[in-house]
């Protein structure tokens, strides 16, 4: 399973990349404006410092304008994937960029049909939030399940990208289910390294080394 970071805090990526697992970044408007910098700046950041797929939102919502930005996100670097709002018009501009070789990750997807849909575009990526589905009371994890056992049924290439991921259970669930991505916040990647049993044990080692005889 591959580990992305949903966040556009550089330093936060830096810490998370020092961990040696991640494999790229997933960023949306919200997170940009949470950093209070510009777009460019922080892109032109994100892809010094992680080597794998970075994805960047467009904001238009009519296919010419998510044309203009696919087209302008794309250039900045190789490894951009240009996240696209599983909208009508959205689902135009993945086919659109699917045909040029421009990745895509189809964001804001809380449908299996949605899901399909995107597959059926050409999208590299789905993005399902499970997240804001608990949050309105549906199984946000029901709609991985859903949504991987559709894409195996027809093979389709599209990579199920775990998103709105709130805590360590989702991680598990995610895995078990055969995600292909998980995209994690910074607090939720610390959770999952941190265990207090882990914590105690090495304690009580560093504690009874003191006990050994040095030369
Ligand atoms: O990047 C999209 C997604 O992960 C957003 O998460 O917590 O705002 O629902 P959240």
């Amino acid at each position: 399973m591959k580990f992305f970071i949903d966040t556009a805090d550089v330093n936060e990526i830096r810490e998370a990349s020092a961990l040696g697992l991640l494999d790229g970044v997933t960023t949306n408007p919200s997170l940009v404006a949470q950093t209070g910098r510009k777009f460019e700046d922080v892109l032109a950041e994100i892809v010094e410092i992680v080597d794998g797929p970075i994805s960047a939102e467009v904001v238009s919502t009519d296919f010419a304008g998510m044309k203009a930005e696919a087209q302008k996100l794309a250039a900045i670097h190789e490894n951009i994937v240009v996240k696209i709002p599983l909208i009508s018009e959205g689902l135009k501009t993945v086919a659109w960029c699917a045909d040029r070789g421009i990745q895509t990750n189809v964001t804001l997807c809380f449908s299996p049909l949605q899901a399909l849909l995107a597959a059926k575009a050409g999208a590299d990526y789905i993005s399902p939030f499970v997240g804001r589905l608990d949050d309105v009371g549906h199984e946000g994890m029901d709609l991985i399940g859903d949504i991987v056992e559709i894409y195996r049924n027809y093979d389709f290439d599209t990579e199920v990208l775990v998103a709105s991921i709130r805590h360590p259970l989702h991680v598990l669930e995610a895995a078990r289910l055969g995600a292909d991505v998980v995209t994690v916040p910074f607090k939720v990647l610390g959770q999952l390294v941190k265990h207090p049993l882990t914590d105690i044990g090495l304690q009580k080692f560093l504690a009874d080394w003191e006990k050994v005889p040095k030369p």
